[in-house]
């Protein structure tokens, strides 16, 4: 493998879910398979989670890493081919990418969706950018249309916790104040259409992910319907697709409860507002997972580091 751009650069996700459960048992077996390679990380946007999980795997392999906040430190970037850069960017991505790659061995890279032109979104011109102009592997740390190191995280803590060979999982939409990408519920939804599992994704109508994406998914915008049995119910907000970067509802009757989740585990990737997506009680009681999925997100990074560097 070279890039890890989305979850379609996995080849068998079994087989990388149970690799990742491996490595967690014992997070330094590898640790002399990064020596004297570093791992650069751009930040076009905030992060928490991705940005430590990613530098916390990275140092399991024995990995050096640059971390920088690209959005706000670095030159506003050119991206059109044969453009006049006589307006407010100051470096092309071409030259950007391949100095980058003169630094490095392995750059990940977060550019979230602007929300407002869904041509230019889906282009990915961040990621797609370097992918075509750095000569160096770089990983997805969530882009405009996906975020597959958290879905492969996801995918880890599924198979750490069910208790049957096809649970019920329900991806459930929730009400949020501002509008937000798409990225997770894509990958999401990907990484579930690999899975042996009863698959149920429900929104209020106007809340249609990508067809393409949803393409062979069972769609119920009755949410208690979709939550009848659910072994696990993940819970996102994402602004419309159809009228896009919208917020079309804020409908408080779609906010997770403990009495609509049953006895179902509880999965969100974190941040989360409380009492607006969830209900402090199910963030609060047992049957949360978002922690697990927070400690996963090393793994899935790691796994996907590990891979890279075995190519290199
Ligand atoms: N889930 C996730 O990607 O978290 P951060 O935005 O904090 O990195």
């Amino acid at each position: 493998m070279k890039h890890y751009l989305s979850i379609n650069d996995i080849d068998s996700l079994p087989d990388w879910v149970d690799e990742a459960i491996n490595l967690k048992k014992d997070p330094y077996q590898f640790e002399g398979l990064g020596k004297r390679k570093t791992l650069c990380l751009l930040f076009f946007n905030n992060s928490l989670r991705t940005r430590l999980s990613t530098q916390k795997a990275a140092m399991n392999l024995g990995m050096e890493v640059m971390v920088m906040n690209f959005g706000s430190e670095g030159w506003a970037l050119e991206y059109g081919d044969g453009t006049i850069m006589d307006k407010g960017t100051s470096e092309h991505i071409k030259e950007a990418a391949q100095v980058v790659s003169q630094y490095c061995d392995i750059v990940a890279i977060r550019a979230f969706a602007g929300l407002e032109d869904k041509i230019k979104d889906e282009a990915e011109e961040v990621i797609n950018g370097f992918a075509k102009y750095a000569s160096i592997p770089v990983v997805n740390m969530e882009s405009s249309v996906g975020h597959p190191l958290q879905a492969l995280a996801d995918a880890i803590t599924l198979a750490e916790n069910k208790t049957k060979d096809r649970p019920k999982v329900v991806l459930s939409w929730a009400p949020h104040p501002r509008a937000l990408p798409h990225a997770v519920a894509n990958s999401f939804v990907e990484m579930m259409k690999r899975q042996d599992a009863e698959f149920v994704i429900t929104h209020p109508e106007g809340y249609e992910l990508n067809p393409e994406i949803t393409q062979g998914c069972r769609i119920e915008h009755d949410q208690d319907k979709a939550l009848e049995n659910a072994d696990f119910v993940y819970v996102k907000n994402w602004s419309s697709y159809t009228d896009y970067g919208k917020i079309v509802s804020k409908d408080p009757n779609w906010t997770m409860t403990k009495q609509k989740l049953g006895t179902a585990k509880f999965m969100h990737c974190l941040p989360v507002r409380r009492n607006v997506v969830v209900e402090d009680a199910v963030l609060d009681g047992t049957q949360s997972l978002v922690a697990q999925q927070a400690k996963n997100r090393i793994y899935s990074a790691q796994i996907v580091l590990k891979k890279i560097l075995e190519n290199l």
